[in-house]
């Protein structure tokens, strides 16, 4: 009977270590890369650093060139940015033989010397196509042309300066169906596949992303998003991660049970995962008692994200002051969503991020 009973519970140690999700056989991830500088201490930057994790903040190139403060705090408090607009396709490459790379390089040259890291957004998306594209009645090859030629191009010209790139955005619709774009009418689904092929011949050590929006969690798209990466992963494509962006409210965001499930099966198809647009929009005016279930939402997703933070590597806000947010123009009555105010002043959301990444 003991002889029975050790049998057993060797076999259950035995099934528990190999078990993907936890256990020995959980597939490597790569290490995120360490910024050039850790920044001041008492910074989320210095603070995120001491535990080799990334937070950073998509950054309005306009206000970088302009507004002197905006530049120091993101300097100061983040160790990775990301375009929010000027790598985009329609801006970056506006007619068939030009590229404008201006704004993209003063930002990439911004962060290189503050030593910080850059993500990439985003080479392919169903928005922000230029008319040239949208109109142009390409054939199928001269589709696939275009497609390659820009990535080639855009992904080379920052080859080692731009570790991470979202290479596809935003392909599956809310009905967890490959959503319309001149992309898929005139290439074919395939064009995921050739996306992912490209910009890792352009530059073979970047990290390429599937970036995408109410998939953070489990659910109807999340599973549409999920099949569709582990296809690309089974197909060979070079896929390192999946960017879930995170774009909530106070009543609407995922369970963060549902977050660590969701982080734990891309995780055991050996994806990592970037948080990438974090923001929490707010009716306006926003009182003390949302501000701070705010902070609360802020503080869950950043600790949730550190459980599992050898899959989870990176939290990027979408901005990261209320002065140059997004959402006000999206959402009419909302806004307040990211951690410093209009002032540049940090808001309980920034202290429940710090909290957080200071161990509390
Ligand atoms: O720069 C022009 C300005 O010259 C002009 O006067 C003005 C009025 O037409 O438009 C300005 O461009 C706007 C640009 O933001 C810069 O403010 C575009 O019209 C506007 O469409 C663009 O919106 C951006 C949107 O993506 C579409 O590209 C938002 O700033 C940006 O925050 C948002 O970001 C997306 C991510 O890329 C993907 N995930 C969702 C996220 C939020 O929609």
């Amino acid at each position: 009977m003991k002889k029975r009973l050790m049998g057993i519970l060797v076999f259950m140690l035995l099934l528990t270590a190999c078990s993907p999700s936890v256990g020995l056989l959980a597939p490597p991830l790569p290490t995120p890369p360490r910024p050039a500088s850790a920044g001041e201490p008492n910074t989320l930057r210095y603070l995120a650093s001491q535990r080799g994790f990334l937070i950073g903040a998509a950054v309005d190139a306009d206000a970088l060139q302009s507004d002197p403060a905006y530049a120091d705090t993101l300097a100061r408090e983040y160790n990775v940015v990301v375009p929010e607009n000027v790598m985009k396709f329609s801006n970056i490459h506006p007619s068939p033989d030009i590229y404008d790379f201006s704004a993209a390089d003063a930002l990439v040259d911004f962060a290189q010397a503050n030593g910080m890291l850059v993500r990439g957004h985003t080479l392919v998306w169903y928005a922000e196509d230029p008319d040239w594209v949208n109109s142009g009645n390409f054939t199928k090859d001269q589709l696939e042309q275009i497609l390659h030629d820009h990535i080639a191009t855009v992904v080379g010209r920052y080859k080692g300066r731009v570790f991470a790139w979202d290479v596809v955005n935003e392909a599956i619709d809310d009905n967890g169906q490959l959503r319309d774009s001149v992309w898929l009418r005139g290439i074919g689904p395939e064009y995921i596949d050739l996306a992912f092929q490209w910009a890792h011949e352009a530059d073979p050590n970047a990290l390429l992303f599937y970036n995408d929006y109410n998939g953070e969690g489990l659910g109807g798209k999340s599973d549409a998003i999920y099949n569709l990466v582990k296809g690309l992963h089974e197909r060979g494509a070079p896929i390192g991660g999946v960017g879930l962006q995170m774009h909530v409210t106070l009543k609407n965001h995922p369970s963060m049970d549902d977050l660590r499930a969701n982080i734990q099966r891309l995780a055991r198809l050996g994806l990592v995962v970037h948080i990438t647009e974090m923001d929490v929009r707010l009716q306006q005016p926003a009182d003390d008692q949302a501000l701070n279930a705010q902070a609360q939402i802020y503080k869950d997703v950043v600790q949730t994200c550190l459980a599992e933070e050898r899959a989870c590597q990176a939290l990027l806000t979408w901005g990261f002051t209320d002065k140059y947010s997004w959402i006000p123009n999206f959402y009419g009555g909302f806004g307040g969503a990211l951690p410093f105010d209009q002032s540049l002043d940090p808001k309980a959301a920034y202290n429940a991020i710090k909290a957080v990444l200071s161990g509390n």
